[in-house]
């Protein structure tokens, strides 16, 4: 049974008899209904030891409630409160502040913040962006929160570095009551410069790879400072998973997702997926997908070893900003894309545009309706012009954003790419090509250990003719 604070998927537009050929039979699904199941008991029946630890997550209501003791009672003494991280270190920390918090929360003044810091996520190392965010907060009234999971990620270790000499220079042995470090419970640089430094730290939960972490540590404790209700993150979580114990694809949304867009890229070829936000609160939620998808499925090898190059390419994208830029494209370009729309139906706001004074020609049509009404008439249009097109969407609607919606979602987005591993046979949790980057990195920089590769790119040498300028 679903309830009112449920998500609510709708799948319409995925089928042919709404979309044409692009879109999915009813027999086609249903012939690949046993297959479903077999991925969805893959998953929940393992053992365990084998099953994906992000499912565990929702559980955790005990640390969180530890974490939120802990943040209530030192958050107002910061101004400024800093994530340093990047990848499945960083995006979740963003998301949940886009959608969770004020839109314009970082402006606005300490008491309608609830004293809580502004919230800020360095997830680049661009020197100007550095220099300028130093110039921009006084160390002294910032809490700096170091994530990585590795402990040795260079980005964040970098910043680590130039953000602890900043304290140590300012405060001096202060220095520690200004940083959070969470790293791996026992291993890893940032786990041993944590016991040094005496600061605070929290463990990234075993079995759980980066971009799975949302509902850990890595996106709490940052949610938590700005006030946001991780309980409820997390007992939305559980609602999801709970609404997911269905082996049948029919009852369960996640796995009929799985199936669906597997269907749609193996079968009609769709090699895009858009994941259309109708909410700017929503939209960081499709960044973060963007990567889940990306560094899931995206491998040149599958579980038995074969060369196999695949995956889907996200893209995200937000009403109605994209219409004006992307649209053109999605409705009469290339077939390739499958689209996900992500909407609300009670925003926290109903503001009206006015009626009163001289109305330009033409434009009384406007007044006195909502920019609430405008935006779903706006995402109707899109939906229409793409189903017009013939191309397959569906929609995911958040009967409010809330901090159990958006744990809803988390866990529904989670759960689709594992199973979405299993249909596709990739290992859903490695990334060897982000790896491969930063073994690179390490060797380009010069680290102990990595002279063999440092040698052999220093060595590749372009030609000359085919660099201008
Ligand atoms: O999903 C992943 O594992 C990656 O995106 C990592 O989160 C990212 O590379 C950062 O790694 P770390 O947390 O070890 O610094």
């Amino acid at each position: 049974m679903s309830s009112r604070t449920d998500l609510t998927c709708d799948f319409n537009r995925l089928y042919a008899d709404a979309v044409g050929s692009m879109g999915l039979e009813e027999s086609e699904l249903e012939r690949f209904a046993d297959r479903a199941t077999v991925v969805h008991r893959a998953v929940f029946d393992a053992v365990p030891a084998d099953r994906p630890g992000f499912l565990r997550l929702p559980d955790q209501l005990q640390a969180a409630q530890e974490i939120a003791a802990a943040v209530t009672a030192d958050r107002r003494q910061f101004k400024n409160f800093v994530v340093l991280g990047i990848g499945g270190s960083a995006l979740g920390n963003t998301a949940l502040q886009t959608a969770l918090n004020h839109p314009f929360y970082n402006f606005l003044p300490a008491n309608k913040r609830g004293g809580c810091p502004r919230i800020f996520v360095l997830d680049n190392i661009d020197p100007d962006l550095i220099a300028g965010l130093t110039e921009a907060l006084d160390p002294a009234e910032t809490l700096f929160n170091v994530i990585s999971k590795s402990g040795q990620t260079a980005e964040t270790m970098a910043q680590f570095l130039y953000f602890i000499r900043l304290l140590s220079d300012r405060l001096g042995d202060e220095a520690a009551d200004h940083m959070i470090i969470t790293t791996d419970a026992t291993s890893g640089p940032l786990r041993a410069a944590a016991d040094t430094l005496g600061c605070r730290s929290y463990a990234v939960p075993d079995g759980v790879g980066g971009r799975f972490t949302v509902l850990s540590p890595v996106g709490l404790i940052s949610a938590a400072y700005a006030g946001i209700d991780i309980e409820g993150l997390l007992q939305g979580a559980a609602r999801m998973r709970e609404r997911c114990q269905s082996a049948s694809m029919m009852e369960n949304p996640a796995l009929f997702y799985s199936a669906a867009h597997y269907l749609l890229n193996t079968v009609k070829k769709t090699n895009i997926s858009v994941l259309f936000a109708y909410a700017q609160r929503l939209k960081d939620l499709a960044d973060w997908y963007r990567q889940l998808l990306a560094e899931s499925l995206g491998k040149r090898r599958n579980l038995d070893g074969d060369e196999v190059s695949l995956g889907v390419t996200p893209v995200k994208a937000l009403g109605v900003t994209d219409q004006h830029s992307q649209v053109q494209l999605y409705v009469e370009g290339p077939r390739d894309k499958a689209f996900t729309f992500l909407t609300v139906d009670s925003f926290a706001a109903q503001v009206t545009i006015p009626s009163r004074g001289k109305i330009p020609e033409g434009q009384d049509y406007l007044a006195g309706s909502t920019f609430n009404s405008l935006l779903d008439a706006e995402l109707r249009g899109t939906e229409l012009a793409l189903q017009e097109a013939g191309r397959p969407s569906c929609r995911i609607t958040f009967p409010k954003v809330t901090a159990e919606t958006v744990g809803q979602f988390l866990l529904m987005m989670e759960l689709h790419i594992a199973y979405s591993g299993l249909l596709y046979n990739v290992n859903a949790f490695d990334q060897p090509g982000v790896e491969a980057g930063k073994r690179a990195t390490f060797a380009l920089m010069g680290r102990a250990g990595f002279e063999e590769l440092r040698q052999r790119i220093l060595a590749e040498k372009g030609r000359a003719d085919r660099i201008m300028g």
